[in-house]
């Protein structure tokens, strides 16, 4: 059996490929939703109703377990998903979201103020702030910011575009006084944003990046469920399915992914 990912898009793919490179040996089958996307505006039946439609391919593809690895998606379909689908339909697989792993790392860094950048339906979903609020005595404050205009230049290659607006974000903040000690990248695409932020705040601020949380801590997953892990077929095969394709998709693949990897 293989992991699954799921994605409104492409910006899934820069999440696996990072969980690909750290635990090589599975078989992996992303599904992205590109004829759905951006999910970041829709409804969330709309999201409810296309994440199903995912996951039910992807089990159907014969995965174990699968990622969630769209925040809007895993904000507000993964509880439903769990409690509703996954008991009826396909009692021995699992589903995983990406926020609560972000949500443990938040905690265990001791950040008190943490800025967060995400899709509007992510920010009014207020996952986050439920998460952090079961696992923290009011430590951690976040102040989470909804940044649709980084999806589509982060998708055109244009990563000094998006830098420059996620800095403007910060250095309010800082201008202000607040002190900003964490920021979470709370959507696929932002990840690639990491490695520029860094350079610019180095030790000032703690990011908190998908592309480094999720390979930890999906490996750490598997080696404490043994009954999924056991399951795995370690062939090493890749396979990448979207629900519409674009002739620039390849492009995008090529700018974000360092060539196509399937
Ligand atoms: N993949 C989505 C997320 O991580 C962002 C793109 C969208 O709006 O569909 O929230």
């Amino acid at each position: 059996m293989k992991i699954g990912f799921f994605d409104s898009g492409l910006g899934g793919l820069l999440i696996m490929k990072a969980v690909v490179k750290h635990i090589p040996a599975y078989d992996y089958e992303y599904y992205g939703d590109t004829k759905h996307l951006p999910y970041g505006e829709k409804t969330e039946e709309e999201i409810y109703a296309f994440t199903k439609a995912g996951v039910e391919h992807l089990f159907e593809k014969d995965c174990a377990l699968v990622v969630i690895a769209c925040n809007t998606a895993s904000a507000e379909t993964l509880r439903r998903l769990q409690d509703e689908f996954l008991p009826v339909h396909y009692p021995e697989r699992k589903i995983l979201g990406v926020i609560i792993p972000v949500v443990e790392e938040v905690v265990a860094s001791h950040c008190k103020r943490v800025l967060m950048f995400a899709t509007q339906r992510t920010v009014s979903s207020g996952k986050y702030h439920l998460e952090l609020g079961k696992r923290n005595e009011l430590e951690t404050k976040i102040e989470a910011v909804a940044t649709p205009d980084l999806v589509p230049l982060i998708e055109n290659g244009n990563i000094t575009a998006a830098n420059a607006i996620a800095q403007t974000l910060i250095d309010e903040r800082l201008e202000k006084g607040v002190g900003v000690d964490g920021l979470i990248l709370g959507c696929t695409h932002y990840t690639v944003l990491a490695e520029p932020l860094r350079k610019i705040y180095s030790t000032k601020i703690k990011i908190f990046s998908q592309t480094e949380i999720i390979p930890e801590k999906l490996q750490e997953y598997l080696e404490k469920h043994a009954e999924i892990e056991e399951e795995l077929d370690t062939d090493m095969k890749r396979n990448v399915f979207l629900t519409e394709h674009r002739e620039d998709y390849d492009q995008y693949l090529q700018t974000l992914l360092e060539g196509r990897f399937i």
